[in-house]
């Protein structure tokens, strides 16, 4: 039998190709029988592709061996290929992918998340820390996100490119099926969309929604959660927002949409976002209701899409005080400009928040300040709650918000990709002469501390500043999966 003598065979160094040259089956008969395209099984040999759980299974049938059997080899031919640190790398075009470091138990229950465009996977991160999800693929166009993205979601394969330049079939083949997909596609760009009526996935599609749309048509899933800016709402006076409703609308989706505050549910941080979230069976989706008080000024205006967490429309008891920047990094220890704290000495969590970013991380790590030069420093010794508070002169343009110290009391503004960098939106340390610290932006973003980032130092805070915060994934999560359950 193959299985008992393959090893014999030079220990799997010829792949599956030296499999099906065993078991005496032709290209095109296995593509078929495994019901693979032929392109891809043309890929899967020549190392250039990876093999996802249902299709090593099938291969295997088809080969008369064990799935089990299918993987290893595989593994071993791509190992000899090319080796990576850790996972094994293989290169597809400018492709590449990442495989699980934990593959799946067959018994699975948790619903399967893909998460596209999910730079460090806040989002999906969010949906896993629910316990009712598990996220099993992430696309994205940089490889330090993948190397993000995978350290956090072992489950998961991480693919990294062009998402316009890998086809929904190869996305299937190595991720399987989802019960939902989310992402959030930078909106830069997208110009306009054109009709999904009658979508051929040969039809060529150029700016990253309509790809989210064709991904999301070619695997059906039940749910989906696309998240952006706010600015959405006002591109082309909100014919952006209504040309992707109804793309979604002509695919079969019934979909609404909210703009929610992360500060409403119990983040640090005033970060509003539009979400839409539609489902394919017709179900609607009730959106879930605050926790915590935080009245703002929303960026969206007056539109009853806006979710409030106005005293008239709540009981005190409903809502909770929101969490402050101090709640959430007050126990972190002091560091100066161009210092780093490894440790987190003798502090103990202080607050609630505090204790559940915390977690059982043992170590500190990412909490090293900016080393900001002599002028700098000088500017930041002046920094009030504007630009304005700095004596005249001093800085010589800037929106109000640069230059300025975030209030200690309140939720942390929005941060941005440059929030080490004090001249950028209001991200200086409400007490000490500097700006934030990574690990300070990943508390205000609800990335425990346990959290691994990859990359250098300059990606991850791009990582942190970009991301959806995991508490709000969850929130929209656990909505999700009680609707599935209703
Ligand atoms: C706003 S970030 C996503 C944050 C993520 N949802 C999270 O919660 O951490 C958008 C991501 O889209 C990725 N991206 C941009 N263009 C892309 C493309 N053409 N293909 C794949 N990913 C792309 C970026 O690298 C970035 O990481």
């Amino acid at each position: 039998m193959l299985e008992d003598n393959f090893f014999n065979l030079g220990d799997g160094l010829g792949g599956i190709r030296s499999l099906r040259t065993q078991a005496k089956i032709k290209l095109e008969d296995l593509a078929n029988s495994a019901r693979v395209s032929l392109n891809t099984l043309k890929k899967i040999e020549r190392g250039l592709g990876g093999i996802s759980p249902d299709v090593a299974t099938r291969l295997g049938a088809a080969l008369g061996v064990s799935d089990s059997l299918v993987q290893s080899v595989h593994k071993a031919f791509l190992e000899t290929a090319t080796p990576g640190e850790g996972y094994v790398t293989s290169k597809a075009g400018n492709v590449d992918v990442t495989y699980p470091a934990q593959p799946l138990e067959r018994n699975e229950v948790r619903r399967r998340v893909l998460d596209i465009f999910c730079g460090a996977g806040g989002l999906s991160y969010g949906f896993e820390q629910t316990g009712r999800f598990v996220t099993v693929g992430g696309i994205d166009l940089l490889q330090d996100r993948i190397d993000t993205f995978t350290a956090n979601h072992k489950h998961a394969v991480g693919i990294a490119g062009d998402i316009r330049k890998i086809d929904p079939e190869t996305i299937e083949e190595l991720i399987g099926g989802v019960d939902v997909l989310a992402g959030g596609p930078p909106c830069q760009g997208f110009s306009s969309i054109r009709p999904f009526r009658n979508l051929t996935e040969s039809d060529p599609r150029n700016n990253l929604v309509e790809h989210y749309v064709l991904i999301l048509s070619h695997l059906k899933p039940r749910w989906f959660v696309f998240e952006n800016v706010v600015g959405l709402l006002t591109h082309e006076k909100g014919g952006k927002l209504e040309a992707i409703l109804e793309a979604f609308s002509e695919i079969g989706y019934k979909t609404s949409w909210r703009v929610m505050n992360a500060a409403s549910y119990g983040v640090p941080q005033s970060r509003e976002r539009i979400v839409i979230v539609g489902n394919r069976i017709g179900k609607d989706f009730l959106w879930p209701k605050p926790s915590h008080h935080y009245e703002y000024r929303s960026m969206a205006g007056r539109r009853h899409e806006t979710i409030h967490t106005k005293m008239d429309l709540f009981s005190q008891e409903e809502l909770r005080p929101a969490v402050t920047l101090m709640d959430a990094i007050g126990d972190l220890p002091p560091v100066e400009s161009g210092q780093e704290a490894t440790s987190y000495s003798s502090s103990e969590p202080k607050t609630e928040y505090q204790s559940f970013i915390r977690g059982g991380a043992l170590k500190l790590t990412w909490h090293r300040a900016t080393k900001h030069s002599p002028k700098m420093l000088e500017i930041i010794k002046h920094a009030g709650s504007s630009i304005h508070d700095l004596p005249p002169g001093m800085v010589t343009s800037g929106f109000s918000s640069c230059y300025s110290r975030l209030d200690a009391d309140r939720p942390s503004n929005t941060i941005t990709v440059n929030f080490v960098h004090p001249s950028s939106n209001r991200c200086i340390h409400p007490f000490q002469n500097r700006a934030l610290t990574p690990r300070e932006g990943a508390r205000i973003q609800s990335f425990p501390d346990s959290f691994e980032f990859k990359g250098s130092a300059a990606q991850i805070v791009k990582q942190i500043g970009n991301a959806v915060p995991p508490l709000l994934g969850a929130v929209i999560a656990r909505s999700i999966a009680e609707q599935d359950e209703a």
